[in-house]
């Protein structure tokens, strides 16, 4: 911990995956050495990072609009004799850094997803000459090579990025352009960065990944890190995101059964319940097989809370691909989901493909969804009501008297109890259940 105060102020925006999330802390470990502390207002920073997402045209759009901003105060910085620094980092950085240029010279640096670790040197070359572009295609593992061994650490669960890029090439993302091909940390330096963690009173570790369960480092597959990981002490809780069907092996699923830090939730994408959408979408995999696959998971952890993300309205969909959707939803029963419009990316397959869905059909299709996956995101929290469970107290409640947690299926948890608690993983009677949260009472231990 520094004493004094930081020299320079350093805002980080961050937009898109939880990738993303860990990506702009470890921004922020390259940039502490130099004296950049974090302040959470852009306005007179001096270096403005904008960790960005290229997912769908809202989100790369946001950017610029944000950068229109940002270049407001910088100029207003510059007027009262200062400088800020703007580097525009992410996906959409990797995917269009010329275009950002070029819309918004305002921007001294674009740097890619597995280029941030040159932020130093970037930000001291942008300073003797103009924009630079750094995107270009490094390889993850020099990223991680160069990535401080430390972490600062804020709370008591942390994400730990342990699986970079996609080699699926889903017809409609640009995931695979953007982050490159699939590839996995060493085990060693996973488990290394997992006691940093839990030696700075992390309990929960969320591994991350695009494809976090094609993970193949030396540890056996993700199967084999997590119960690594498992032996970590301190280290009580170990969750994973996101998967693909086509990962998911035998071991991964006897580890939900057998390892108890494992907690019983699973993000599983499944994007369309039509084999016909599901073959353009090119996802080497029909609904029959996602729904097999879930049963599986399910005889080896019956309570595992399931969650999904769905497309509506990709190119071709017609009102029975829609229907045949809505059935594997009715199908599953899901405990959470992440539906979208789909959106036309350049340069991906599908943007090229003709029958592109009408944006009021995508609408109304997106609406009947959600209704359907909000009525069983109210029954799974329903079901636990009653039930005490081992709640992570992560933080003070709303008001005073209260704190927060979270479930072992991942749902907020109010509480009324003392914040001394934080940090540790108590039971709890859950009281009461709301549509995105629960509410519970702490079970006094009798001793
Ligand atoms: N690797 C993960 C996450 C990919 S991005 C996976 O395979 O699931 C997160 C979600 O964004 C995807 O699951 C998908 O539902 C959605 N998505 C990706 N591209 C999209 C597009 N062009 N339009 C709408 N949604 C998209
Ligand atoms: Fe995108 Fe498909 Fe890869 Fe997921 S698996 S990141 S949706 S290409
Ligand atoms: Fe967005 Fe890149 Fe993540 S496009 S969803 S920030 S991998």
């Amino acid at each position: 911990m520094t004493t004094s105060a930081p020299a320079k102020r350093l805002y980080i925006k961050t937009y898109g995956c939880q990738m993303n999330v860990y990506d702009s802390e470890r921004m922020a470990d390259v940039l502490r050495p130099l004296g950049y502390g974090m302040t959470d207002d852009p306005e007179g920073a001096d270096l403005v990072v904008l960790n960005t997402c290229h997912i769908r045209e809202k989100a790369t759009e946001k950017v610029y609009s944000e950068l229109g901003q940002i270049k407001l105060m910088k100029g207003r910085k510059a007027k009262a004799g200062g400088t800020m620094t703007i580097a525009v980092a992410g996906c959409v950085a990797q995917a269009e850094g010329e275009e950002i240029m070029r819309r918004q010279p305002a921007v001294d640096l674009v740097v890619g997803p597995q280029a941030y670790h040159l932020l130093p040197e970037l930000i001291a070359r942008a300073h003797r000459a103009t924009g630079e572009r750094l995107s270009a295609d490094f390889a993850a593992d020099e990223k991680f090579d160069a990535l401080p061994k430390d972490r600062h650490v804020t709370g008591v669960t942390a994400f730990l990025t342990v699986q970079e890029g996609c080699d699926k090439f889903c017809t409609f993302c640009v995931v695979p352009y953007t982050r490159g091909g699939e590839w996995s940390r060493p085990a060693g330096d996973i488990l290394a960065e997992a006691r940093v963690l839990a030696a700075k009173g992390v309990r929960e570790v969320t591994l991350l990944g695009q494809n976090v369960n094609a993970y193949d480092g030396d540890a056996g597959g993700l199967a084999g890190l997590v119960r690594q990981l498992a032996a970590v002490e301190g280290l009580d809780r170990i969750r994973y995101t996101t998967s693909h069907p086509r990962d998911m092996d035998e071991a991964l699923i006897a580890a939900h059964g057998e390892v108890e830090a494992l907690m019983p939730y699973l993000h599983l994408p499944v994007q369309s319940g039509s084999d016909r959408i599901l073959k353009a979408m090119n996802r080497g995999h029909t609904a029959e097989h996602y729904i097999r696959l879930i049963e599986t998971i399910r005889a080896a952890r019956p309570d595992i809370a399931m969650s999904c993300d769905f497309i509506v309205g990709f190119p071709g969909e017609r009102d029975s691909d829609f229907e045949a959707t809505l059935n594997l939803v009715r199908e599953v029963g899901y405990a959470s989901a992440f539906s979208f419009k789909y959106s036309r990316r350049p340069g991906t397959p599908a943007s090229a493909l003709p029958g592109q869905v009408a944006v009021e059909v995508m609408d109304e299709r997106l609406q009947r969804l959600n209704a359907l996956l909000q009525t069983q995101q109210e029954a799974f929290n329903r079901s636990v009501v009653g039930r005490t469970a081992p709640v992570l107290i992560e933080k003070p409640g709303r008001n005073p008297g209260q704190i927060g947690g979270r479930s072992p299926w991942l749902q907020p948890v109010h509480i009324d109890g003392p914040e001394r608690l934080i940090g540790q993983i108590v039971p709890v009677c859950i009281d009461a259940a709301a549509r995105g949260s629960l509410s519970g009472s702490l079970v006094l231990e009798t001793a």
